[in-house]
């Protein structure tokens, strides 16, 4: 018998606002056409503009996952809190979320991989429990991106394209005898380039400018919001998110046939098509998107995306998944699970 981890439930939750592709065009100069073609996005869930934190989406999201996995706060370990907008610049949004969840005392990390965010926060699940540091971990993947972009012309490559939303998993130790058949996660692959860190990046404020870090011209400028080498990133990913997915299949002697179900970061679905073709994945049943309504939600997608499968019944006992992400820093990874 081997220790290993496994996900014993899903929850996901988004904003009630649906903001369209035909919205955006009040703010901006874009359609319907223009998103849906280079994107697949057709809505987004945005928070209404009030004080609503990531942390209060990612609160909705962890009780779900908990409920689903039938523990309470009182049962984790530890919590890990996956998120590039986070609530405050520091403590962590782990910590505002572990507050709201009542359970203070256990250790609480904040994992700052943006969109590949989510898998770095299992493969850390999945060591800590491994290695004994841990029986029962909640990971949350939550973000509010719609108070965080410009919104005008300006910003809109890259507004188009970002939600608000959370998603949460527990994972728990489990004795594996047969891996063919238990639940647990088989392995995570994790990568990193920071050649490429500007490419998708807020500049300011920033502890570089002198003599603080609120000198200089960064506001007039718009250094505060999201830029994006969109090509570069599109490029990059096509690329990375094969390569990692095809390290995961091989570190556990699988092959694309063998996958049941593929759950890929969303970005963009052209992104998803280029990375499915690349694989040589023959049945588009077999990938399950959900960018058309939730755009991008960055840390989010991965679990929105197991819980919107498991909704929609893609998603059964036994089945071989394989997730891949790839996004800012640059960053990328993937894991394989049987769920
Ligand atoms: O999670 C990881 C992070 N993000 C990504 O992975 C995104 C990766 N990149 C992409 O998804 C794509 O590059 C985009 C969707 C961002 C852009 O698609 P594209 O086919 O690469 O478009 P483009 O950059 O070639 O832009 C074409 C035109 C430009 O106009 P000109 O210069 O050709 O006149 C843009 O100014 O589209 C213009 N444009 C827009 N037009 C209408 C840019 N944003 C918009 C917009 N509406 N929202």
């Amino acid at each position: 018998m081997t220790r290993r981890t496994r996900i014993l439930g899903v929850g996901s939750f988004v904003p009630d606002r649906i903001v369209t592709n035909d919205d955006m065009t009040q703010w901006m100069d874009t359609s319907d056409e223009w998103i849906r073609s280079r994107s697949g996005i057709e809505e987004r869930h945005w928070v209404e503009p009030d004080n609503t934190t990531t942390s209060d989406l990612g609160l909705e999201a962890a009780n779900k996952a908990m409920a689903a996995s039938g523990i309470t706060a009182a049962d984790l370990d530890m919590i890990l809190f996956a998120t590039l907008s986070p609530d405050h610049e520091f403590p962590g949004t782990a910590c505002f979320l572990q507050e709201k969840l009542g359970c203070p005392g256990i250790p609480a990390i904040e994992v700052r991989q943006q969109c590949s965010g989510f898998v770095y926060g299992m493969a850390q699940a999945d060591m800590f429990i491994r290695g004994g540091m841990a029986e029962t971990v909640l990971l949350v993947g939550a973000e509010i991106h719609s108070k965080g972009m410009d919104i005008s012309d300006a910003g809109r490559d890259v507004s188009v394209l970002f939600g608000d939303g959370a998603g949460a998993v527990v994972l728990q130790a489990t004795d594996v005898d047969d891996p063919d058949t238990q639940p647990h996660i088989y392995s995570s692959h994790l990568h990193a380039d920071g050649t490429y860190a500007k490419e998708l990046w807020v500049e300011g404020p920033s502890m570089t400018y002198a003599p603080n870090r609120y000198s200089g011209d960064w506001l007039e400028r718009g250094a505060h919001w999201p830029k994006m080498n969109g090509k570069t990133v599109f490029k990059h990913a096509v690329t990375r998110m094969p390569e990692v997915a095809t390290e995961a299949l091989d570190a556990n002697g699988f092959t694309v046939d063998d996958v049941d179900l593929w759950i890929f970061h969303q970005a963009n679905m052209r992104i998803n098509y280029f990375a499915a073709k690349q694989l040589g994945i023959d049945d588009d049943e077999k990938v399950f998107n959900t960018i058309q309504r939730f755009g991008n939600t960055t840390a989010a997608t991965i679990p929105i995306g197991l819980d919107e499968a498991l909704k929609a019944g893609k998603l059964e006992p036994g089945m071989l998944v394989c997730i891949a992400a790839f996004g800012a820093g640059f960053t990328w990874a993937s894991s394989l699970v049987r769920w």
